[in-house]
């Protein structure tokens, strides 16, 4: 398992034609990410309030430039202030989630906000700014406002099993990806605290899904189960005098530990 985390992965689906914004929600997309492994790796520096700043003033650059877009091809239609309304509403969520920075380090609370941030975009995405600029891709091309609007709104269907689409990529991509996280941040409380516990995998092991997780005592069989769960190939201290190759393993740091004292045992 590698030590990057994707909660939100790009996809096609979410281009809405517009090349401006879609660099833009790439971008977007991008300093999520980057928030995601702040907050699992847990860096000091910059501060996750950096991050998240970063990230908040490049959503309020991002929901300007597509306003002004909306407004030249919408003006007073109902569609743009809803959008607009939206977008406030965004803002004032992430205001008061900037207020909360601090309680990041439970491990739910962030997932929530992860959650939250990962799920607007998506669907505010596939919802309604791709609605949005197929109007404008229309009118480009010479439809009037009305004929480009019914034609949109026309296509609704399609967009409808886009959105189921992507509701099952996201869910199952991102259930994997806050398993990851809590690894990654158990490691790294590791580091802190002097090594892994028996009780400290158990939970870990019952919170990836291991089955009977309380039952196993031995950490190397705790690691690998859960390895297992998480689909990856179950190599922890499988072979003390083997070199492992997975230079970018989450696990690499315990593996050596561990093999290099039960390898000085066993001499
Ligand atoms: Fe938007």
């Amino acid at each position: 398992m590698d030590k990057n985390v994707k909660i939100f992965p790009w996809n096609d689906a979410f281009n809405t034609g517009l090349t401006e914004i879609d660099e833009q929600h790439k971008r977007l997309v991008a300093l999520l990410n980057e928030l995601v492994n702040h907050l699992a790796h847990q860096f000091k520096s910059p501060t996750p309030d950096q991050v998240f700043e970063q990230l908040t003033q490049y959503i309020e650059y991002h929901f300007v430039a597509e306003e002004t877009i909306w407004q030249h091809y919408f003006a007073d239609d109902s569609a743009n202030q809803d959008h607009r309304a939206d977008h406030a509403r965004f803002i004032s969520d992430i205001t008061k989630i900037k207020a909360e920075l601090n309680n990041l380090s439970n491990t739910q609370v962030m997932e929530n906000v992860l959650s939250y941030l990962t799920n607007w975009l998506a669907f505010h995405i596939v919802e309604s700014d791709k609605l949005m600029a197929a109007i404008v891709l229309a009118m480009q091309c010479g439809s009037s406002f009305a004929e480009a609007k019914q034609h949109a709104c026309s296509n609704e269907q399609l967009n409808d099993s886009i959105k189921a689409l992507i509701k099952s990529v996201l869910g199952l991509h991102s259930e994997k990806e806050y398993i990851k996280i809590r690894i990654i941040r158990y490691l790294a409380n590791c580091k802190e605290d002097g090594g892994m516990t028996t009780t400290g995998l158990q939970q870990l092991a019952k919170a990836a899904g291991v089955d009977q997780a309380e039952k196993i005592h031995v950490k190397k069989d705790l690691v690998q189960a859960i390895q297992q769960v998480t689909q990856e190939t179950p190599c922890f201290r499988y072979n003390l005098s083997s070199h492992c190759s997975e230079e970018d393993c989450i696990w690499k740091d315990e593996c050596k530990k561990m093999v290099a004292i039960w390898g000085y045992h066993l001499n």
